[in-house]
């Protein structure tokens, strides 16, 4: 087992480029499974998760070429429609779940174990099987496993129940083969969906609205290979803002899409941080003491439960009390003893933690209970009064790449040991 050993204290100055979304490329490169083809997908993270997804895809049948952070995927050859013998390698992803919409788009059946991923409350996958039932699938649930049957794959009007970023993107996979017109009303509005939608067109499919909450899908008979350069990673920039602004820094983060930033660089600019746009960029600079604020998480554009987490911690070392509400997920606090060891003062009351900000965090051995988790505590080792060693940190290795390089190259003392 890795860990971090972080020297807390140091601002973080210079610059760091952001590498592609995790979140769209989970998306991705599942899509470039829905026909026989072959797509290059450039900008891809070097992460955990996409590793695995690649690996699963590999076991499947699909041909898979790797270079830096370019992916050709070539599914020429047929590849299988089940999945059920990778119960270990999607168990360990939520994004698994994307095999169920893309197999389903291309074969009509599919056989998908449940996903895993952080556990961050109940996690239900009821509006996918909504989805999926509507455009005329027989769907079973069994012995762990997503059984799909479609004879005929026939667009549908769903109205999703909860605004959710996976069911919107995997109606949107299956609907891209189905027959006639889906229309996806009260759909997630995430960059990523669009990131998804935009790929998929390139490789010929019919999807417009994708970044409203009305989505509309006229299926195709055929699609083939595209290439495509992946996002950037709106929750990693959002962490590196974060972390610029903890430590009191002076961070240039390039290679990013300032307006998928906004709701973040408000909430920062009320805490008395300066943050501006250069460039291909955004600066993120902090000479004033923090102030306190309130956070509600919603969905884009509203501010992310991805984010909430080192939120949290900026808030402990700002004068005032601040709150954070989760309205996403129901258990995602999980987090906030291991800041209590650190000296946070924190107290929860349902879905919203009040923090009293405190003059300093003290370094101590901290868990990352899941991947932003991880990241936040990462974020408080950081700012810590003295040594902070961060375990479990293979949560954060499946969403961040080159964490401890860049964190060095901007002034930070990390390292990483294994144990
Ligand atoms: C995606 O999870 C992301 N994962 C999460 O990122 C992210 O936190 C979340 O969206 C919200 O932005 C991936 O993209 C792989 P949802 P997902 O469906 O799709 C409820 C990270 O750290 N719901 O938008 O699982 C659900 O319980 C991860 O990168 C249902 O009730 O999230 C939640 O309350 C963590 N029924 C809400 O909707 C369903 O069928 C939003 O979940 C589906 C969801």
């Amino acid at each position: 087992m890795d860990a971090f050993i972080i020297e807390g204290g140091n601002p973080l100055c210079g610059e760091v480029s952001i590498s592609g979304a995790k979140n769209a490329v989970l998306g991705i490169i599942p899509a470039a499974v829905l026909c026989a083809c072959s797509s290059k997908i450039e900008n891809v993270p070097d992460i955990k998760d996409v590793n695995k997804m690649v690996d699963i895809l590999e076991k499947l049948g699909a041909e898979i070429y790797r270079e830096e952070d370019t992916i050709i995927i070539n599914t020429e050859k047929s590849i299988s429609y089940d999945v059920s013998e990778y119960e270990e390698e999607t168990g360990q992803m939520r994004a698994s779940y994307y095999l169920m919409g893309a197999l389903l788009g291309r074969y009509k059946k599919a056989v998908v174990p449940l996903p895993g991923g952080c556990n961050i409350g109940d996690r239900p996958i009821d509006q996918h099987i909504k989805g999926f039932e509507a455009l005329g699938a027989r769907v079973l649930i069994e012995h762990g496993q997503v059984k799909l049957d479609a004879p005929e794959l026939k667009g549908a009007h769903i109205f999703l129940d909860v605004v959710s970023v996976g069911a919107t993107i995997n109606i949107m996979l299956a609907a891209t083969r189905a027959e006639g017109k889906t229309v996806i009303e009260n759909a997630a509005k995430e960059p990523h969906i669009v990131d998804v939608a935009n790929f998929l067109n390139l490789m010929g499919a019919n999807i417009k609205g994708a970044g409203t909450d009305v989505i509309k899908i006229v299926g195709v008979e055929s699609m083939h290979g595209c290439e495509y350069s992946v996002i950037p990673d709106q929750i990693t920039t959002g962490t590196y803002m974060m972390m610029a602004a903890a430590t009191g820094g002076d961070v240039l983060i390039r290679n990013i899409i300032p307006k998928h930033m906004e709701a973040i660089s408000a909430k920062l600019t009320e805490m008395g941080v300066t943050v501006s746009e250069e460039d291909d960029g955004l600066r993120v600079t902090r000479t004033k003491p923090l102030k306190a604020c309130n956070v509600k998480t919603m969905p884009y554009p509203g501010f992310p439960t991805d984010l909430q987490q080192p939120m949290a911690v900026l808030m402990t070392i700002a004068e005032g009390t601040s709150t954070v509400t989760e309205s996403i997920f129901e258990s995602r606090f999980k987090y906030v003893d291991e800041l209590r060891r650190m000296g946070a003062n924190i107290s929860i009351n349902g879905r919203t933690a009040s923090i009293n900000g405190v003059k300093e965090l003290s370094a101590t051995k901290i868990r990352a209970t899941d991947l932003r988790a991880g990241a936040a505590m990462v974020l408080a080792g950081l700012v810590a009064d003295g040594e902070t060693k961060v375990v479990d940190i293979v949560h954060i290795d499946r969403g961040y790449e080159n964490l401890q390089e860049n964190l060095r190259g901007l002034g930070a003392v990390i390292r990483r040991i294994s144990e």
